[in-house]
């Protein structure tokens, strides 16, 4: 049983972990005997997490932007020449522009939809390449609470992370037969550089603790054990589904 939740040994790829929920889901995977490759457009930042994190264990460190097409593919193949074969993915990068929609731009649209959607069929496909040729892979992306609830000025961001969940029962279906399991995590509001707008707004903070069931902010290290099931072998009938990591807030929507 102790084996069936392991990802000793496993390679995982998280993109966007030099900070935040992707940073703290490494620093559980190393912990967790996994060889992490980090990833973020900032080579300075990659270093300094890949040598922070050197001290818990195996970690490398990849610099690019998740969608830029022709250096994501260069990328990838790299890892896998340079690192070993991929055992999993992890789709993590995400950005905000917040605007009410009817003055938000289409560079603010598009751009979001560039990182948060497109991004995840960009790094994907080339990781899929390679896990398709060894019949075996994990792929999880990260959705969020708002591909089932909106919420004011961000419309963009609800359409992208909608399309995530869309966009994982599609590769679970398509990737199934190749042993290739796709799931989403789906976080509620966790305190990140991503949020610490949102928490250091006093109404927009009391609303989170009254609306969430726990009465309180997720932390980073609580994505952890959700990714690290679904990266093992605990998870291999599970294939297309997004699990909600939210104190609940979902349950009482
Ligand atoms: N925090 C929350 O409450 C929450 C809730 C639901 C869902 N999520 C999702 O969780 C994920 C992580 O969010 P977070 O709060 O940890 O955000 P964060 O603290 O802002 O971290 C985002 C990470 O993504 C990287 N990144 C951004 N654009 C990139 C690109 N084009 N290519 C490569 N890397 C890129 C950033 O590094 P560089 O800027 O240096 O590239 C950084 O490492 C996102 O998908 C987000 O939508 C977060």
């Amino acid at each position: 049983m102790h084996n069936l939740f392991s990802v000793e040994g496993k390679r995982v790829l998280i993109t966007g972990s030099t900070q935040g929920l992707g940073l703290g889901m490494a620093r559980g995977f190393v912990e967790a005997g996994a060889l992490v490759i980090i990833n973020g457009r900032n080579q300075d930042k990659v270093k300094q997490v890949q040598n922070e994190l050197s001290a818990y264990g195996k970690v490398v460190g990849y610099a690019f932007d998740v969608t830029y097409q022709p250096q994501v593919k260069q990328c990838i193949d790299r890892i896998e020449q340079e690192v070993g074969p991929l055992d999993v993915l992890i789709n993590n990068a995400g950005i905000h522009r917040r605007a009410p929609l009817e003055e938000m731009t289409v560079e603010d649209w598009t751009t979001v939809v560039e990182v948060n959607l497109n991004a995840v069929f960009y790094v994907s496909q080339c990781v899929a390449a390679h896990m398709i040729k060894r019949r075996r892979g994990k792929i999880i992306n990260i959705s969020s609470l708002n591909a089932e609830a909106a919420r004011p000025s961000i419309a963009n961001y609800c359409a992208a992370k909608g399309g995530i969940k869309m966009l994982t029962k599609a590769m679970a279906t398509e990737w199934g037969r190749y042993n290739i399991q796709t799931n989403a995590i789906g976080p509620g509001y966790f305190l990140t550089a991503l949020t610490q707008k949102l928490a250091d707004d006093p109404e927009f903070d009391a609303w989170v603790r009254q609306e969430v069931p726990m009465g309180r902010w997720g932390r980073p290290e609580e994505l952890i054990g959700t990714a690290l099931y679904l990266s093992s072998a605990a998870s291999d009938y599970v294939n297309g589904h997004t699990i909600y990591v939210d104190g609940g807030w979902r349950a009482a929507l």
